[in-house]
């Protein structure tokens, strides 16, 4: 599954006209879901788009942060949905961070057994991450994204101007995926990454964008690998089982891209253990953390090691309860490593608070 991602700083009202008019006449109604935190006159560009591409449209306000990632949410959405009257022939657009395109998502596949959706991401975070690759879903039992559904967007639009009303903690989470990306990918997304003063890059726009294009075509191109992660696409969990339990244990006080930045250290250091890499890495990584301001995980309670099993027992990629961490040679070349128990990982976590 291929979704079309495109990136922009201007026209996104002409962007969303043409691509509408481009998916008529099997889509003439659009159901916008918008989180209300994103500025105003873009989202009226957005809007103003879906009008002048002749579709009908709605729009419906979600429900904002990761607290209402929940599954009450999603099927309440779902219903809104319905009560717009979707149909086969509809589009729902999502147009906010990675919490708003993952519920948004997730009801849409609901939705009719599936609509077909789109998204326009706003965060940092999600122009990187998560509104790429057709994973969608909402948080359970304390734990993440514990229920959800593969759903891929029609397509995802980043228009870099949503950036400039971003807070700053949330800008930082993003660094956190394009920390992960970069360790990932190597080569020059991982140069650029040390040579920028990261916490500066709001500031220096050339860089940031092409930062954002290489990480956000670098996962497009391992999703379309193996669409539902049987095997390559296992790798962008790299810094994940680390880091998820601690961001639910933390109710909001960790951000995501912290949890995985802190996750992401526990990784790099377990690969260091095992000789697997060189402690340059380390170094470097941790230098690029501190660069990035997100060196925060290691100032949060880690949680008790019953807590930390408990949570780690409901890691999605568990088979017959052992884990499968994403262990790294070197800058580029990640390691797929099955076998791990809730108990060794639940160390190495302790070991890195
Ligand atoms: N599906 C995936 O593949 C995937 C990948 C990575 C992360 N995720 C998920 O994404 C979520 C995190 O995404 P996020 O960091 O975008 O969170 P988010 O959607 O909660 O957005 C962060 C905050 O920024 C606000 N906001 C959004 N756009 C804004 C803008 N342009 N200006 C001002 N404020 C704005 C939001 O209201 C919110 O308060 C987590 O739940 C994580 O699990 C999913
Ligand atoms: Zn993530």
């Amino acid at each position: 599954m291929q979704t079309k991602v495109s990136f922009a700083d201007s026209g996104l009202r002409e962007y969303c006209t043409k691509y509408l008019k481009r998916m008529r006449p099997h889509v003439s109604s659009v159901v916008v879901v918008y989180d209300s935190a994103v500025p105003e006159y873009l989202l009226g560009q957005a809007t103003a788009g879906v009008i002048n591409s002749g579709c009908n449209m709605k729009l419906i306000k979600a429900s904002r942060g990761e607290k209402n990632k929940t599954i009450e949410n999603a099927v309440q959405l779902a219903t809104k949905l319905l009560k717009a009257k979707v149909d086969r022939n509809s589009l729902v657009l999502a147009v906010g961070g990675g919490v708003t395109s993952d519920v948004t998502g997730f009801a849409a596949s609901m939705t009719l057994r599936g609509v077909r959706w789109a998204c326009l991401p706003t965060t940092l975070l999600s122009m990187v991450d998560a509104s790429i690759g057709g994973k969608t879903g909402v948080n359970a039992l304390g734990a993440k994204n514990m229920i959800g559904a593969f759903h891929f967007p029609e397509f995802v639009h980043t228009d870099f101007r949503w950036l400039k009303s971003l807070p700053e903690r949330e800008f930082r989470s993003g660094l956190g995926e394009l920390q992960k990306t970069a360790l990932l990918a190597g080569g020059k997304l991982w140069r650029l990454c040390l040579e920028a003063n990261a916490i500066q890059l709001r500031k220096s726009t050339p860089t940031l964008h092409e930062l954002v294009q290489i990480a956000a075509k670098y996962k497009a191109k391992v999703v379309s690998s193996d669409p539902k992660e049987t095997k390559t696409r296992q790798i962008l969990n790299f810094g994940h089982t680390f880091g998820h339990p601690l961001e639910s244990a933390s109710n909001g006080k960790l951000s995501h891209g912290e949890a995985v930045s802190f996750g992401i250290r526990c990784a790099i250091n377990h690969s260091v253990e095992l000789q697997l890499c060189s402690a340059k890495l380390a170094a470097d990584n941790l230098k690029l953390s501190r660069s990035m301001g997100l060196d925060t995980a290691t100032k949060m309670k880690v949680p008790t090691a019953p807590e930390l099993r408990r949570l780690l027992g409901h890691d999605k990629k568990s088979k017959d309860g052992k884990l499968t961490l994403i262990l790294i040679e070197k800058a580029g070349r990640p390691l797929v490593c099955e076998g791990y128990s809730v108990n060794d990982v639940a160390k190495i976590i302790i070991a890195n608070q």
